[in-house]
């Protein structure tokens, strides 16, 4: 019990800011990860408004499935995630409306993305807390670098964006920008009660959370 009290970012609250948050230790794990992420071909080339619809799409169309199983896992009554709980964050819905503006067709799921919704299953069931690393990796993903690819992707479709669109959320938690949401967010996930094997755990799903991120990023053109 009393390493719990020794991780529990609570305890940094406190006053002791040499103790690391949750999120904080979950970020210095993946930096590496992250700056993966970043560099593949399809991430750079959005970067530079090089977007291909059809691989946008696909895009949209594995995070569809990948939001769709998270959100559906967040939703379900779980006591340690009722926080996690949150409507207006969830993006599966709105990203169903960009494909749908986009106007590409059904596309299939691809494998990674298969795979991905497979292992949120899984732990949804086994080791629901595991959620906390994706639900951190996928929302401010969208926080942060999805806020410069909206603004690449709205010079091409500027209707097929309400993936990145946090306002209703903002204005309804009054809230004056979507970083100063992320920063609540990351309050969100650090105060959920954890002990500290399972913080460990959900350190490592992090990077596990962002591989499969990769390999999603990595099938696409
Ligand atoms: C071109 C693509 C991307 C760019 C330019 C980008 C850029 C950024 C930037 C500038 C930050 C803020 C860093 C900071 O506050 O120190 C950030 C944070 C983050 N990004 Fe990315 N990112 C990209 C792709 C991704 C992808 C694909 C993922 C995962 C699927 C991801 C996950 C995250 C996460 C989880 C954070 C929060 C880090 C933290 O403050 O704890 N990013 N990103």
């Amino acid at each position: 019990m009393a390493s719990v009290v020794a991780l529990n970012p609570l305890y940094s609250k406190t006053g002791d800011s040499s103790v690391k948050t949750l999120t904080d230790r979950m970020k210095e794990r993946t930096t590496d990860v992250h700056k993966t992420a970043e560099t593949t071909p399809f991430m750079q080339n959005l970067l530079q408004g090089e977007i291909n619809k059809k691989s946008y799409c696909q895009y949209l169309t594995d995070l569809s499935v990948v939001f769709g199983e998270l959100e559906a896992k967040l939703g379900s009554p779980d006591k340690l995630l009722e926080s996690l709980n949150i409507p207006l964050l969830f993006r599966k819905d709105l990203i169903a409306n960009d494909l749908e503006v986009l106007d590409e067709g059904v596309l299939e799921v691809g494998t990674a993305a298969q795979q991905y919704v497979e292992h949120i299953r899984r732990i949804g069931s086994d080791k629901p807390h595991l959620l906390i690393a994706h639900s951190y990796v996928q929302y401010l993903a969208i926080m942060f670098g999805g806020q410069m690819m909206k603004r690449m992707v709205a010079e091409k479709w500027e209707e097929a964006v309400q993936f990145y669109d946090f306002s209703q959320l903002l204005e309804e938690n009054q809230f004056r920008s979507t970083f100063e949401y992320a920063r609540s967010y990351k309050d969100v996930l650090n105060r959920v009660s954890l002990t500290a094997p399972q913080m460990d755990e959900i350190v490592q799903e992090a990077q596990v959370a962002f591989e499969f991120s990769v390999q999603m990023l990595q099938e696409l053109e």
